[in-house]
């Protein structure tokens, strides 16, 4: 079985047997859109954060990181929109009053897409289809607006005036900050500011489990371009506008028709990226995922349509991944122009502009570019993507070992003659650079399908050849060859076998 015939529910439920995620508050009867990482996720998902956060923020000169916190001043959000404008279309049954995000249940019955689709077409839509409440077949009121911030107060008195509200993205953090970095970190444009952390949205209807959930984590940057600069990146390179990628543009959704592939530069040519800035991001958040190991073939972009753009964005580009209940969005990326920085101006009575030395003016930066990655949507597709399953009792987790919340397993064959203090040994010097456990329960055999599932890339076995000829067997989770192997050049191997410089074939004879 590959990811191609799982359900997203035989997926949950993989996840929780193997330690990657939990229901929030299971003891409880769980709670709808909350999820708890275990031992084995959450090392899966710190080590996601700490490679988004190498290539985009440390590695760069141009990008600068923040942790704001998340509940803010209420203004801030005033002044974003989101107050009067995050909202997904909200209906009512009649009959047992359930409550139905609009164009979920379009999609649902009439299985087309509704990305951005209006009130007044969901309500075209219902009523003539006769759609009626999927649990109890009751008539529907007309849908309407439903504001997906969650609020709470602050201080110890519970009105109106201390309401706050706890983030939606963490983007309006960097912008309500722009001022403080930009004045303390002397940065020049073109320059980005970026942020890892929560965000929570009150969902009508969470679904497809990690998907769509009310408290999930975003990695985001807002990069800040001169108004005058926005039509040329010199970060584009040969190379990057040569790249072909498969594209689903407005066009194509428009006129039914499927993605093709197109190279970034005629992208750019035919208007699908506003400007060559976002080309360059989205180019760079996709290498991002293919470096990581996702399969080229279950990743796309999505041109957005002109009728479905939020309230801030000239354009937006997003990439879809192929899940097994279609191909959904794991990443937007949206230039934002000046839209936010000119509100909090407004709204604060605070010009939010920088000193250009070139003009000597003070300008307003552009954010020609907006990546912002669903880190949870992000551990969805790679945890998929890397799920196989040979047989019925056998799964392989074939995911990067960059990603593996254990690297190495050090199995001794028996615990007695001297096996397991050798095996010992090998686990002290191997856990200096690899993340090492030794197992020393059960056979062999269901030694390595433990670690199998929860994707442990290489695994050791110590026996008694081991103290004859300082050799021990290494098994490689993807191909489930074996190799004998020098104990002195172990460390090295297993280096070179996860950065996909050799190939177990080349470590040794592979034996039986
Ligand atoms: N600052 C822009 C912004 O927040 P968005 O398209 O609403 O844009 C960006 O969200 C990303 O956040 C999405 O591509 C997705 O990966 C993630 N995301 C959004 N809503 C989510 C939810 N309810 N559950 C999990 N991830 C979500």
């Amino acid at each position: 079985m590959t990811k191609n015939d799982i359900t997203i529910t035989e997926i949950a439920a993989f996840c929780k047997k193997t330690g990657l995620i939990f229901p929030n508050s299971e003891i409880y009867g769980g709670f709808s859109g909350f999820f708890d990482y275990g031992p084995r996720g959450v090392e899966i998902k710190n080590a996601i954060k700490s490679l988004w956060w190498n290539t985009f923020v440390k590695k760069r000169q141009d990008v600068v990181g923040i942790d704001g916190t998340t509940i803010t001043h209420p203004k801030v959000w005033k002044a974003s929109g989101h107050v009067d404008s995050f909202t997904d279309p909200l209906l009512d049954c009649k009959k047992c009053k359930s409550r139905i995000r609009g164009d979920h249940i379009i999609e649902d019955d009439l299985k087309i897409p509704t990305d951005g689709m209006s009130l007044d077409e969901i309500n075209k839509l219902v009523k003539k289809h006769k759609i009626t409440c999927p649990k109890c077949s009751g008539e529907l009121t007309k849908a309407r607006n439903y504001n997906l911030m969650f609020k709470t107060n602050v201080g110890p008195i519970d009105n109106d005036e201390s309401t706050a509200y706890l983030r939606p993205e963490t983007a309006q953090v960097i912008f309500a900050d722009f001022k403080a970095v930009t004045d303390s970190s002397r940065l020049k444009l073109p320059f980005g500011i970026a942020q890892i952390g929560k965000a929570y949205r009150n969902e009508i209807a969470p679904r497809d489990f990690l998907f769509r959930s009310r408290e999930f984590e975003q990695m985001e940057i807002e990069y800040f371009v001169h108004p005058k600069d926005v039509k040329k990146c010199p970060l584009l390179t040969k190379k990057i506008l040569s790249k072909k990628i498969l594209i689903l543009t407005e066009k194509n959704q428009l006129e039914n028709m499927k993605a093709k592939e197109i190279s970034i530069k005629d992208a750019l040519k035919d208007k699908i990226f506003p400007n060559p800035w976002l080309a360059y991001f989205i180019y760079q958040t996709h290498k991002w995922f293919l470096d990581l190991g996702i399969k080229e073939k279950n990743l796309r972009l999505r041109q957005h349509r002109k009728d479905e753009l939020a309230h801030y964005a000239k354009g937006c580009v997003d990439i879809d991944y192929k899940f097994p209940f279609g191909w959904k969005e794991i990443h937007g990326n949206a230039d934002r122009g000046t839209y936010d920085l000119d509100q909090h101006s407004k709204y604060a009575g605070k010009p939010q502009q920088i000193f250009d030395e070139e003009t000597k003016e003070k300008i307003t930066p552009h954010v020609a570019s907006e990546p912002s990655q669903g880190l949870d949507r992000a551990f969805l597709a790679l945890v998929i993507d890397a799920y196989e399953q040979p047989e019925k009792d056998h799964t392989i987790l074939k995911i990067n070992p960059r990603l593996a919340p254990i690297q190495v397993a050090v199995f001794p064959l028996v615990k007695k003659d001297g096996i397991k203090e050798k095996a010992e040994e090998i686990y002290d010097m191997l856990n200096e650079q690899f993340i090492t456990i030794i197992d020393i329960a059960g056979s062999v055999g269901k030694r390595y399908y433990r670690m199998d599932e929860i994707g442990t890339p290489i695994c050791i076995t110590v026996d008694y050849d081991t103290k004859e000829d300082n050799t021990v067997t290494i098994r490689d989770r993807d191909t489930q060859k074996q190799v004998r192997c020098k104990i002195d050049i172990l460390k090295e191997t297993i280096k070179k076998l996860f950065s996909k410089e050799i190939t177990i074939k080349d470590v040794g004879t592979i034996v039986k």
